[in-house]
Order: structure tokens, then C-alpha cells, then sequence
């Protein structure tokens, strides 16, 4: 009887592909790495090429500009309930983050913030967003993003790199 709880545990613990996160494991192959999900802006551009999005992780200041983008894409899965990347994308709980490296924070036109972002008077960059999703509560108290944070410093670099390559791009031509 153990043995098969045991058994039926673990086999949730795939399907959820969330436990037992010991942040040592970031150069795994991401096998499951979700796919990007279907957005209705998603027709308006083509993708990027890679290679246009190593030119815009390698805009990054070191060390964001060794970030690892398939890693970055499967942390950005924490994110998408609340937001999208895609230019023109819809906000959700929180705004839509296209554009988000060189914007003023709490800037995006039709979006209610927290007057903490909205006062925040930084412009958004890679040190700025390391520190925002280590804890966003502690960078700007009174925020409205529930977000517990991102605690694992390599998860952070991985992430910002993959959101430059995601929400910088102009579609070529
Ligand atoms: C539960 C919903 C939720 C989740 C999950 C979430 N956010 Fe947010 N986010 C928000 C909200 C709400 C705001 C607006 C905060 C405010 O006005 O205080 C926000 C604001 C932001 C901003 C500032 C935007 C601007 O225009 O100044 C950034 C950057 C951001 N989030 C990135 C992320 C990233 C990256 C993740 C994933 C690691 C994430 N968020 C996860 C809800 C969320």
C-alpha cells in the first residue's frame, strides 16, 4: 500500500512538473517546457528568428546576457496567468509587458496600477527587474502584484533574458 502511495504521489508530482524545485537544476533539458500559449495578437507579427533574439539577450548587461532562454520561457509559465508579452497583447491581472525593457514603471497607457508603481519613478532594465521579481513587495511596498517572488538568482537571470528577447523585438522589415 506504501509503495503505490508513494507511486501515485510522485506521478502527480510530474504531471504538475512543479515539485520539489531545488534550483540546481537549470541546464535540465526542458523535455515538457510548455509551448508558447495561443495569443490573439500572436497573428499581427511573425516571430522572431533565434538569432534575433541572441542579438537582444546579448544587448543585456553581463551577467543577464548569459541568461538561458528555454529555462527562461518555462519560469515566464509563473507569470501568465497575469500577463502577456506579445506587442499589442491584452493586460490581464497585471499589464501587458511588451516594451517592458526602457519603460517607465507604471507607465503602460489603460492600465490601473498601485499608486507604489505608479510612483515609482525608475525605468525599467535588467538590474530593476532582477530585483522587482526577487520580491515585489520588498522593492515596492504597496504593490498590487501578488507575486511571492522568484528565489533562485539563476531562475531571475534566465527569465529577464528570455523577457528581452520576448517583448523588445520588432518584427524584421
Ligand atoms: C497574480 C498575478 C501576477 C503574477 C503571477 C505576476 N504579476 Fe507582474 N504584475 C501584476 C500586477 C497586478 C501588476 C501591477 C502592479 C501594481 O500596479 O502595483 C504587475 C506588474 C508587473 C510589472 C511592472 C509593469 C509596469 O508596467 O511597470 C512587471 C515588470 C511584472 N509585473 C513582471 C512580472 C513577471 C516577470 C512575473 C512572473 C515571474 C509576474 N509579473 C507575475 C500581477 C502579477
Amino acid at each position: 500500500m506504501r509503495m503505490l502511495k508513494l507511486a501515485a504521489a510522485a506521478a502527480l508530482c510530474l504531471a504538475a512538473s512543479a515539485c520539489s524545485k531545488d534550483g540546481g537544476s537549470s541546464n535540465e533539458a526542458p523535455a515538457s517546457a510548455p509551448a508558447d500559449a495561443p495569443s490573439p495578437a500572436a497573428a499581427t507579427a511573425p516571430p522572431p528568428t533565434d538569432a534575433a533574439k541572441a542579438a537582444l539577450v546579448a544587448e543585456l548587461p553581463a551577467p543577464y546576457n548569459t541568461g538561458d532562454l528555454a529555462n527562461g520561457q518555462s519560469k515566464f509559465a509563473l507569470c501568465r496567468s497575469c500577463h502577456t508579452a506579445t506587442e499589442g497583447g491584452p493586460d490581464l491581472t497585471g499589464p501587458n509587458l511588451h516594451g517592458i525593457f526602457g519603460r517607465k514603471a507604471g507607465s503602460k497607457a489603460g492600465y490601473a496600477y498601485s499608486d507604489a508603481v505608479k510612483n515609482a519613478g525608475f525605468t525599467w532594465d535588467a538590474e530593476h527587474l532582477d530585483k522587482w521579481l526577487a520580491s515585489p513587495r520588498e522593492d515596492l511596498p504597496g504593490t498590487k502584484m501578488t507575486f511571492a517572488g522568484l528565489k533562485d538568482p539563476k531562475d531571475r537571470i534566465d527569465l529577464i533574458a528570455y523577457l528581452k528577447a520576448e517583448t523588445s523585438a520588432k518584427p524584421a522589415g
